[in-house]
């Protein structure tokens, strides 16, 4: 009875962009809940945990679930208030449910079902790296596609085609570590903090990109990636230099580092592009809030004619915002509600 009501209300709304979702995130270490309609957001509220797993130098994911499980519910109050509406206004229900880790999905999976099953509201299912390709929607809202979308986060890299939005295509992907795995790996070694990536980013602004570091899959043709060789080249520099009672600049190591790291998305999201003849580019993922990638993608893209996109950065790391924007482009796209049987996935 539940899934049949779920699921004509679900199918009153497809035509529509004025009906609200309410959108669930909690897939790593953000507790995220936001308001949205169409493709606007009317709140959009995010409990960070990073000061709680910063003492472990990387999430714990047992600490992760029991802090989502602890913030949701105030958090959802918190959204649900700077949004000026109550629970009895929404139509939707919107949850990531993977990819991600198991126990930190699971606490937005159950929330979102239980009310879903109280309110009588269908079930969205999102994947999280679609609400980070959705994330350009909210900052761009007339962008439709085709676009190539560069996808920079801690756990993904990824050139896709973007023919529809239920309709995609991997033009290049990394073989072995992701990009943001990549900055926090190298963090560590240079003795900064967790999350690695924004302090990477600070700290190259102050340096020059002297030290010389590999660049994978030179002269092919292939758009994929490789951060395992250029992390571990970064490793044995430091450890090298220790070995022979030198020292290391962290600045120049740090610049060196982004410059590598981001000089070959850049250049291989030009490329997508140049193969596909498609214009525009769309950035998302946590790497893409890094300033060396931004302001290169938009140089070189803009050398050559083409539309570079850039979400703000609070719009590239974990949110619910996106979330919401990705259940609302799925439900356009005819997407099923789900039933309350849904599971999480950590591996999607
Ligand atoms: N300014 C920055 N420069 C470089 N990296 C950054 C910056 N800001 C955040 N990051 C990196 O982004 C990653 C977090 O991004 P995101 O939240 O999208 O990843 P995730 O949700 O853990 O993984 P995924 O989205 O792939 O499942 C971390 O690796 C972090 O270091
Ligand atoms: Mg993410």
């Amino acid at each position: 009875m539940y899934y049949t009501n779920a699921k004509q209300k679900l199918d009153s709304l497809r035509d529509r962009n004025d009906y609200l979702i309410l959108a669930f995130e909690s897939s790593c270490d953000e507790t995220a809940v936001a308001v949205t309609r169409g493709r606007e957001v009317l709140s959009s509220v995010i409990s960070s945990q990073i000061e709680i797993h910063k003492r472990f130098g990387g999430v714990v994911p047992e600490i992760a679930s029991r802090n989502h499980a602890l913030a949701i519910d105030s958090i959802t109050k918190e959204a649900l208030e700077k949004a000026g509406v109550t629970l009895a206004d929404i139509d939707v229900i919107a949850v990531t449910y993977g990819a991600g880790l198991l126990g930190a999905l699971l606490v937005g999976v159950s929330y979102a079902k239980s009310l879903a099953y109280t309110l009588g509201l269908p079930l969205v299912a999102c994947n999280h790296i679609k609400g980070h390709i959705a994330a350009n929607y909210i900052s761009a809202p007339e962008l439709e596609p085709p676009f190539v979308c560069l996808l920079a986060s801690g756990g993904h890299t990824y050139i896709l085609k973007v023919n529809a939005f239920d309709d995609m295509e991997v033009l290049g992907e990394t073989q072995d570590d992701a990009v943001g795995e990549a900055f926090d790996k190298v963090a560590r070694v240079l003795g900064l903090p967790y999350p690695g990536g924004p302090e990477i980013d600070r700290l190259a602004k102050l340096g020059k990109p002297v030290y010389k570091l590999p660049r994978a899959f030179k002269g092919e043709k292939h758009l994929n990636f490789s951060y395992s060789g250029l992390k571990t080249a970064v490793i044995n520099l430091v450890a090298n230099t220790k070995a022979r009672g030198g020292e290391i600049v962290p600045e120049d190591l740090a610049c060196s580092f982004q410059t590598e790291a981001t000089g070959v998305l850049v250049d291989h999201t030009i490329e997508a592009c140049k193969r596909t003849g498609i214009k525009t580019i769309a950035l998302a993922g946590g790497v893409g809030a890094n300033s060396c990638l931004r302001d290169s993608l938009v140089s070189a893209g803009n050398k050559l004619g083409f539309k570079v996109l850039l979400p703000p950065k609070s719009l590239c790391t974990d949110n619910a915002a996106m979330i919401g924007v990705c259940a609302y482009e799925e439900i356009k796209a005819g997407i099923a509600p789900a039933e309350l049987t849904l599971d999480a996935d950590p591996a999607l």
